[in-house]
């Protein structure tokens, strides 16, 4: 199969569309003929090497972690799914590092499948498992209720346009930050109240916070926002023994558990226009098609989603 693999760790000149094997679905998994797949910013930490702590891959590597495509193959213990379905899924991550999504296949647990909501294209879909499962997630661990006030950093980003839609549906009042030349979008997805975070720093404008979900490692100055016994999630940096050691307010890193029943919920969100899928920009599937996705998100100003096309259609 045609697959985008790295050699080594380095810069985005390491990824090359090459041949390679197919991945084997084992029983419990099922092989996803993939249609797209997106770009998130852990797939160039991942590429530099910031993983290598974690992940002891075997060269070359096949990095990505968004999977939208149809089944072709099925596991003997997978009950729940068909060759034919049309699915999406944050897989889990390799530990060979041989089974990411910049590629035809990939084999993929079925509990963390979804079927792919039918009223988006393949790109749409392959948008939305990491960046929206950890929106959601995160809210849920800032215990977010009706009525209360989040703040809600990087609304313009991946996982900030759908936690702002995702935390207005809950009934909060949202302010996000953003770049002038994204606050209307950012109104558009429900946000409240837009920081221009070039102006003001966060603790300027707002106090008395009960929830702030942290996407660009602004610790200190989020913590300093919230009211006592307000709950603080961080997804893009780690915490110091200090921080963790605040007691009258709930500080917390946060990290996405890939999981098909909660993709499910998300689709549904989608199917019943709930929530939007955002694409920045798609890229075609070609060595200079990947390197130039990963580049955009390194700018760190996508508006949305940035997206490879693997093929034309399932
Ligand atoms: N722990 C986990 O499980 C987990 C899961 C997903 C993501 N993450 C991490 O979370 C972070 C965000 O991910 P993402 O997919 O949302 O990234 P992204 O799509 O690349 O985010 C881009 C957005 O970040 C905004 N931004 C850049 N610098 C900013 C700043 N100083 N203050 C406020 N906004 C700023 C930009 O807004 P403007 O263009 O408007 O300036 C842009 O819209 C990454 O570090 C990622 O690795 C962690």
């Amino acid at each position: 199969m045609k697959a985008a693999i790295i050699k080594e760790y380095g810069d985005v000149t390491q990824l090359e569309i090459t041949n390679t094997n197919k991945p084997v679905d084992n029983n419990d998994e099922v092989l996803v003929e993939n249609v797209a797949t997106s770009i998130n910013p852990i797939d160039y930490k991942a590429r530099q090497g910031l993983l290598q702590s974690m992940f002891n891959w075997q060269f070359p590597v096949i990095l990505g972690w968004d999977v939208a495509g149809k089944i072709v193959a099925i596991g003997d213990q997978v009950t729940d799914f068909n060759i034919g379905d049309e699915v999406f899924a944050r897989p889990d991550i390799d530990p060979l590092g041989l089974n990411g999504s910049y590629a035809e296949y990939t084999a993929v647990k079925a509990d963390k499948l979804a079927l792919k909501p039918s009223n988006i294209n393949f790109e749409q879909a392959a948008a939305v498992p990491l960046a929206g499962l950890t929106a959601l997630q995160m809210l849920r661990q800032l215990n977010l209720q009706a009525g209360q006030k989040i703040l809600i950093q990087g609304g313009a980003g991946g996982v900030g346009i759908f936690a702002i839609q995702l935390a207005k549906q809950m009934g909060a009042f949202v302010a996000t930050t953003a770049s002038a030349n994204n606050s209307e979008f950012v109104e558009s997805l429900g946000a409240d109240l837009v920081i221009d975070y070039h102006r003001n720093n966060i603790d300027e404008v707002l106090s008395n916070y009960d929830a702030v979900l942290d996407t660009v490692g602004d610790i200190e100055r989020g913590v300093s926002i919230l009211r006592s016994g307000g709950h603080f999630v961080t997804i893009s940096s780690s915490l110091t023994d200090d921080q963790k050691a605040i007691s009258d307010k709930h500080v917390m890193a946060g990290w996405l558990q890939p999981n098909g029943e909660d993709l499910a919920l998300l689709a549904n969100e989608i199917e019943s226009n709930h929530l939007k899928v955002v694409l920045d920009s798609t890229y075609p599937f070609t060595t200079d098609g990947i390197q130039s996705a990963q580049k955009r998100i390194e700018t760190h100003h996508a508006r949305g989603k940035v997206v490879v096309k693997i093929k034309d259609k399932a």
